[in-house]
């Protein structure tokens, strides 16, 4: 396992990313927009004000504008006592986001899981939910549930989680479906060496 650590004016940063998993490192040859990040990933927690603006604000237009969703809807009543973590792009933009709070003291819960359009399918939603799922265990989880909306099904299966009921539809709209993993099970693949 490599751990990076960084430290910014903003925060500081530690990703630890298996070695097993180089599919979860951008490529820089296949990321021609200039937005998406080359190299290991880095992954932020928010902490100043221009943080928190440009983590909510890819929280909108990724999960609430396509919906004509007016801003402020990108959040809930549960933002102060849940941990938010980011990826930046080289311009110092947000490009994947996650949360993570806790439902009682076994069982975690993640939502707003949100990457660019640009930077999707390069392994950053990956990135954020391992190191949710991490602190999560970390807590004292035992396991994770989350909405997933239909498209993202795929993404949270690869991952280990397993359909355990429905979910209620957003805007009449976007099906959602429950999902949990049990964190004391965790599948080969999410392990790091
Ligand atoms: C769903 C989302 C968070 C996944 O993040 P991502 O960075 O694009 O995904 P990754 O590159 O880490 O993908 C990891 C794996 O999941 C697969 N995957 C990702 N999105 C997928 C999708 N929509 N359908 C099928 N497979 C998908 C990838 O192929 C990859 O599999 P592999 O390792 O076998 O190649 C992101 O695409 C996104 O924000 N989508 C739009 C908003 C959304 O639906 N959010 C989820 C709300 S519940």
């Amino acid at each position: 396992m490599k751990t990076f650590v960084a430290t910014t004016a903003a925060s500081l940063i530690v990703h630890h990313m298996g070695l097993s998993q180089p599919s979860s490192i951008p490529d820089p040859n296949s990321a021609p927009n200039g937005d998406v990040p080359s190299g290991p990933v880095v992954i932020v927690v928010p902490r100043s004000q221009t943080d928190w603006k440009k983590y909510y604000d890819l929280r909108w237009r990724v999960l609430r504008a396509p919906w004509n969703q007016p801003r402020g809807s990108e959040k809930d009543d549960r933002e102060a006592e849940s941990q938010h973590l980011m990826i930046l792009g080289p311009n110092a933009q947000p490009v994947a986001a996650g949360r993570l709070h806790f439902n009682s003291p076994a069982e975690a819960q993640v939502r707003y899981m949100a990457v660019a359009p640009e930077a999707q399918g390069r392994g950053l939603g990956s990135a954020i939910l391992r190191e949710l799922e991490r602190r999560a265990r970390a807590a004292g989880a035992q396991s994770i549930v989350l909405n997933a909306r239909e498209n993202a099904q795929p993404f949270y299966a690869r991952h280990g989680y397993k359909v355990v009921g429905s979910a209620p539809t957003l805007y009449d709209a976007i099906k959602h479906v429950r999902m949990r993993k049990d964190l004391n099970f965790a599948p080969v693949a999410d392990r790091h060496p």
